[in-house]
């Protein structure tokens, strides 16, 4: 059965599996860089989710008053709540400002100030002089910067000749002796098999967001990166760790850009209070985001949320004024007008905290190699393979992400991965062939799933498992509610065996490909809610209400997480990295957080 799949061989030195801002800054650097680059993407390039990032990238430009890089990194420690590995933290925060300055170059329109420079805008949890005062750290294109900045990296990496094999779907990764030796993609149009042979294969995949019911991630956040690492029997690290945004819009969980509240907006409860205030007395609204979407829903459960059902927060930003607004926000506004009905010149905006984001995902260091525990060490480097962006764990967001320092990691570790890449691969260096048994567990796996005559249908499982993530692995979580959880998610698991894939073709077969998603998906939703069955402690966005403390005696630790077969989960870990890269910086040594 699976000889009769049509398949259209390739070989390049390097390929990305994914054109958001990571997969794209690393296609261009390494197009750039004289190696042939191929990039493979399930949707068009400049539809990926990074157009949907909106309030902007942090770098220490200082262009809005005084910033150094050494207290961006102390932010984002902080921020992670210790689980940061603090040395690729300082690489992150170090390159942050050249890296904002290479993509003013290849033409990223910022906004600016009156003299000129790149507008900057204050954000949850940037602080100035090691937690004093706030720092406008932001670099933001109005609010819509992701949308720029993944613009200019398509034209980029167009002019360095990257070729881009469009509307793919990559199935799996081909491994031979634990070594990455390509992928395998299926073009949606044509129903054609690709096999794609690299000397590196880089995963750019973004994260897992649609394992829950209410993201504002896109429909296509099916982590599939992330779940061909798994089937390839490598871990995913921290998993557990899931941000919710504050801010997104009741209902529909369209994100409202934390930039609002960076130029002056602000939440309300239905006294009309400003309950930041109590919460963070320092940082107010513009505490980090899992202090944030803690304190909402604390709200909200306490009696005090708005509307019919009290279940929801304001967010108003009517006294900015309109110049402010159009100027500053006027991507946020158009989306309050379609999906809350809401003119923001004149009412607040509905808003729930939102699942956003994915601090674990495929374990690397800061060259953007995959890594894995083996024989005792946590920092074995996976050849062929390297990952970047939101389907990676780097370590730099840790336990919680502050905001911005996403764009800022997809474009500093899409640029590492490029130079790594440069260093060990001789560009047109002779592959040694494949053979068809290496390749063959793909073809089985896709023929398995295309050929499922099952009684349930993809949709019924898929909203099965959302709703059971929304419910059990939560803002706040309980032993008891995440067992529960466990249950529920093994019989969904287990439903997966009977799934039903009505349509026997391999044309625009969506039916097909929301399948594989789901597969992608399931496993590692077992991973998320697992890990945080696991961790008996708080940190950063996992707070779990019968063990409210951080602690570090016991926790200060990496989890990684194994699938089988069955995706039951096993769990071993890797220790935080606690040291530094040069001597220009101290190790931030854990501290309670105040806010
Ligand atoms: O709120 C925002 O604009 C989102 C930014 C981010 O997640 O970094």
């Amino acid at each position: 059965m699976t000889n009769a799949y049509k398949i259209i061989d390739h070989t390049y030195d390097v390929v990305i599996v994914g054109a958001g801002g990571a997969g794209l800054r690393a296609t261009l650097g390494m197009a750039a860089q004289g190696l042939s680059t191929a990039c493979i993407t399930k949707v068009f390039p400049t539809r990926s989710h990074t157009v949907a990032a909106q309030g902007g990238m942090s770098a220490s430009l200082g262009n809005m008053g005084d910033d150094h890089w050494n207290w961006h990194m102390y932010d984002t420690i902080k921020g992670s709540d210790w689980l940061g590995d603090q040395d690729a933290i300082e690489y992150m925060c170090r390159e942050a400002v050249p890296a904002v300055i290479e993509l003013e170059h290849f033409g990223v329109p910022f906004s600016r100030t009156e003299e000129g420079k790149i507008y900057q805008r204050p954000f949850g949890g940037m602080t100035t002089n090691f937690g004093e005062g706030t720092a406008e750290r932001t670099c933001a294109a109005a609010d819509r910067t992701g949308h720029a900045i993944l613009h200019t990296l398509y034209q980029q990496s167009i002019k360095h000749h990257a070729e881009f094999y469009i509307e793919h779907f990559a199935i799996d990764l081909i491994m031979v002796d634990g070594e990455c030796k390509g992928v395998i993609s299926l073009d949606l149009a044509t129903g054609e098999l690709h096999r794609y042979q690299a000397h590196m294969v880089v995963l750019a995949t973004g994260g897992c967001g649609r394992t829950y019911f209410s993201a504002t991630s896109a429909h296509t956040c099916t982590g599939d990166g992330n779940a061909m690492v798994l089937r390839a029997g490598l871990p995913l690290q921290d998993m557990e760790f899931v941000q919710f945004h504050p801010t997104g819009i009741y209902g529909a969980g369209v994100l409202i850009t934390e930039g609002v509240r960076g130029e002056g907006g602000y939440l309300t409860n239905n006294e009309g209070e400003r309950f930041m205030e109590r919460y963070a007395p320092n940082a107010k609204d513009l505490a980090s985001r899992d202090v944030v979407s803690r304190s909402m829903t604390m709200e909200i459960n306490g009696g005090r949320g708005v509307g019919p059902d009290n279940d929801h927060c304001f967010l108003n930003l009517m006294h900015l004024g309109n110049d402010v607004i159009e100027k500053r926000l006027p991507g946020i506004s158009e989306s309050a007008r379609i999906f809350a009905g809401v003119d923001v010149n004149k009412e607040p905006i509905p808003v729930l905290p939102t699942v956003h984001y994915n601090m674990g995902g495929i374990p690397t260091n800061y060259h953007g190699e995959v890594v894995t525990l083996k024989d005792g060490d946590p920092d074995t480097v996976v050849p062929g393979l390297m990952a970047i962006g939101e389907a990676a764990c780097v370590s730099v967001h840790g336990a919680n992400r502050l905001g911005s320092n996403s764009l800022l990691d997809i474009v500093v570790f899409g640029r590492a991965a490029a130079l790594r890449a440069a260093e060990l691969i001789k560009p047109g260096s002779a592959h040694k062939p494949l053979t068809e048994e290496d390749s063959a567990p793909i073809l089985e796996h896709l023929d398995r799933i295309r050929s499922a005559k099952g009684s349930t249908g993809t949709a019924q499982i898929r909203d099965n498992m959302q709703r059971t993530m929304q419910k059990h692995a939560a803002v706040f979580r309980t032993g008891e509610s995440l067992e529960e959880g466990l249950v529920k998610m093994r019989d969904i698991v287990d439903s997966f065996d009977d799934v039903r894939v009505d349509d026997p073709n391999l044309i625009w077969n969506t039916d097909l490909v929301e399948t594989l998603e789901l597969e992608n998906l399931l496993c590692q939703a077992q991973t998320i809610i697992y890990g945080a069955n696991n961790r008996t402690e708080s940190r950063g966005a996992h707070a779990r209400d019968d063990f409210e403390e951080r602690n570090d005696d016991t926790w200060m630790k990496h989890t990684l997480a194994w699938t089988d077969e069955k995706a039951n989960v096993s769990i071993d870990y890797r220790p935080v990295h606690m040291y530094t890269l040069t001597d220009e910086c101290e190790v931030i040594p854990p501290k309670t957080r105040v806010y």
